[in-house]
């Protein structure tokens, strides 16, 4: 068979795969890198889309999770545990799966798209919504693991970072080189510091001659890395980065300082158009939250002809209810050759 093996047998030289033996894995990573014609124009760069919602749970946190459930898996552990707003919650619940492993869920009620709750139900994940927010469900779950055995999940296990390193390690496999700008979106900033990670040991290890400038994008009513200080109530239509006190603000700092780049803020105005338009020309459909990226380089441009990439860390079909609710219904006709031509003729 010469099928792709997963990201843990493909990457792990460049990964501490101290004490795994057997990798539990969904053969998550090799995600598409679609050059992206009509934005390159609009921009007046040569840009490309990781298509990382083809991941097989749809997002990037497959990574990171493959790398932490085996970790946890050789460990002993018996049950996992994290907050999320969604994404990896369905990711933790697919890998504690295939690794026979409990898992429980910490949600925000009602503030994580339908897709991702209809994943974590059918992976078998205890699901647990609560009366608040991420930032809660993160300091609830790292609390919960002081007192009953449970291993965390979230980001703030390193085994994740390491995971989601690997998404740099494949641009520059499949560039050459690294990119001039990463574009990428920031919610509890732990991929920004993952890809940085990726990078500059790729870097040191002569794989890439550059390192890339880091930008950010996170949502302007969940900013707290731009504005400087905590926000206790975020919002923003963009629910997967809908944080307030991200678990890695320090390290996405340092790789924003390191390698020069920025962090700054888009509205929701400026990310549905931008996830609208991306659908519409690129013919790629992902999360709102991923659309932070395309709204971010179309609000501030970038330098002529660089070469950028832009992370679409989701897949749009995890967030049907946005998608509808955004345009207007599809139009309803009788069931006949006539009305139809009628119809398509105006
Ligand atoms: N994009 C998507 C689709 C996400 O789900 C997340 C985070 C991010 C971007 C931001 O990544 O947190 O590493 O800065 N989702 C987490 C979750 C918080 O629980 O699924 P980050």
């Amino acid at each position: 068979m010469s099928q792709w093996k997963g990201l843990l047998n493909e990457f792990g030289d460049w990964l501490d795969l101290r004490g795994v033996d057997t990798p539990i894995t969904l053969m998550e990573g090799n995600t598409p890198l679609v050059p992206a014609h009509y934005l390159s124009e609009r921009l007046g760069a040569e840009v490309f889309l990781k298509i990382e919602g083809a991941n097989p749970t749809g997002s990037f946190k497959d990574r990171g999770m493959t790398m932490a459930i085996s970790k946890a898996k050789a460990a002993g552990a018996k049950t996992v545990i994290c907050g999320s707003t969604g994404n990896t919650s369905a990711a933790a619940a697919a890998f504690a799966a295939k690794a026979d492993m409990a898992c429980v869920v910490l949600v925000p009620e009602g503030k994580i798209a339908l897709g991702k709750l209809a994943q974590a139900i059918m992976y078998g994940a205890e699901v647990v919504q609560i009366r608040g927010n991420f930032d809660r469900a993160l300091s609830l779950a790292r609390e919960l693991t002081q007192h009953i055995p449970i291993t965390i999940v979230n980001s703030i296990n390193p085994d994740r970072i390491e995971g989601q390193k690997t998404g740099a390690f494949e641009l520059v496999d499949a560039l050459g080189e690294a990119p001039d700008i990463l574009a990428i979106p920031v919610g509890n900033a732990g991929n920004i510091t993952a890809y940085w990670r990726g990078f500059t040991q790729y870097h040191t290890a002569g794989k890439a001659t550059k390192l890339p400038k880091m930008w950010g994008f996170q949502a302007a009513g969940s900013a707290p890395i731009v504005l400087g200080h905590r926000v206790d109530d975020p919002e923003t239509i963009a629910t997967a980065i809908r944080i307030g006190n991200p678990a890695s603000w320090a390290p996405a700092l340092l790789a924003v300082d390191e390698s020069h780049g920025a962090i700054r803020a888009v509205t929701d105005e400026e990310i549905l158009s931008a996830w609208a338009w991306l659908a519409k020309t690129e013919g790629v459909f992902c999360e709102p939250a991923s659309a932070a990226t395309i709204a971010g380089l179309i609000k501030f441009g970038v330098p002529a002809n660089s070469k950028v990439v832009c992370v679409l860390t989701g897949n749009g079909l995890k967030d049907p209810d946005t998608a509808v609710n955004s345009a207007s219904a599809p139009i309803v006709l009788d069931a006949s050759l006539e009305s139809l031509l009628t119809h398509l003729s105006k």
